[in-house]
């Protein structure tokens, strides 16, 4: 019997995707912060709240708005096969002529395979496809997320120290004509 084959697809997320993505997002925190997954979680909450990619209804608000052709929330995810786990996922929001790239993040066992590349490529065409009036990305990185922005034309604008203590380059990439 032939063993099926790995490949990943890219998708809009599905409600049920909720706990997966709470799970990357823990990932995503303890990287960031150097604390437990639980803990760094928990202070990602406490500062900036919950994220519409948190909970089932936030994920079917952003499928409506997108059936609607008023797509707010960007909200893409990439699957692993034949196991059919998440693997990484992307969220952006839309504001007028402006995207903000919130969160981006592939599982640690999964990084340095292009999937994070493959997600700021299919971001960039779903909003292209949806928002034509989108003329810039606008993302904050901290220092161990910049290189890989500035590998997709991102350039650093500015920089603060967040409301967490860590140091947050204002990133920006202009898109369309
Ligand atoms: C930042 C992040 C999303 C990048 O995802 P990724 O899937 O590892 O990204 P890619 O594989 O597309 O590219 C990363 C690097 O791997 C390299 N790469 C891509 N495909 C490769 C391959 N097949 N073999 C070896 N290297 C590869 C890329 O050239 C790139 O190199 P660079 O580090 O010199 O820029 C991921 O590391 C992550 O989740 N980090 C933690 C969360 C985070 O910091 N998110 C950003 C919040 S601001």
């Amino acid at each position: 019997m032939r063993s099926p084959k790995n490949f990943y697809l890219v998708r809009w997320a599905k409600p049920e995707d909720y706990k997966q993505l709470l799970d990357l997002s823990a990932t995503e925190a303890s990287i960031i912060y150097g604390t437990d997954r639980q803990m760094a979680l928990e202070e990602y909450l406490r500062i900036y709240g919950p994220e519409p990619y948190m909970t089932r209804e936030g994920i079917k608000k952003s499928i409506s708005d997108y059936r609607k052709h008023r797509a707010k929330d960007y909200i893409i995810v990439v699957e692993k096969y034949p196991e059919r786990r998440i693997v990484g996922f992307v969220h952006a929001r839309v504001y007028r002529n402006t995207a903000y790239l919130n969160d981006i993040v592939i599982d640690l066992s999964e990084s340095k395979r292009g999937l994070g590349s493959l997600l700021v490529h299919a971001l960039e065409d779903a909003i292209a496809e949806t928002h034509p009036e989108v003329r810039k990305i606008v993302t904050d990185a901290h220092p161990g997320s910049r290189k890989f922005f500035e590998r997709y034309g991102y350039e650093v604008v500015d920089e603060e120290v967040g409301r967490d203590g860590i140091i947050w380059y204002r990133m920006e990439k202009k898109i369309g004509d």
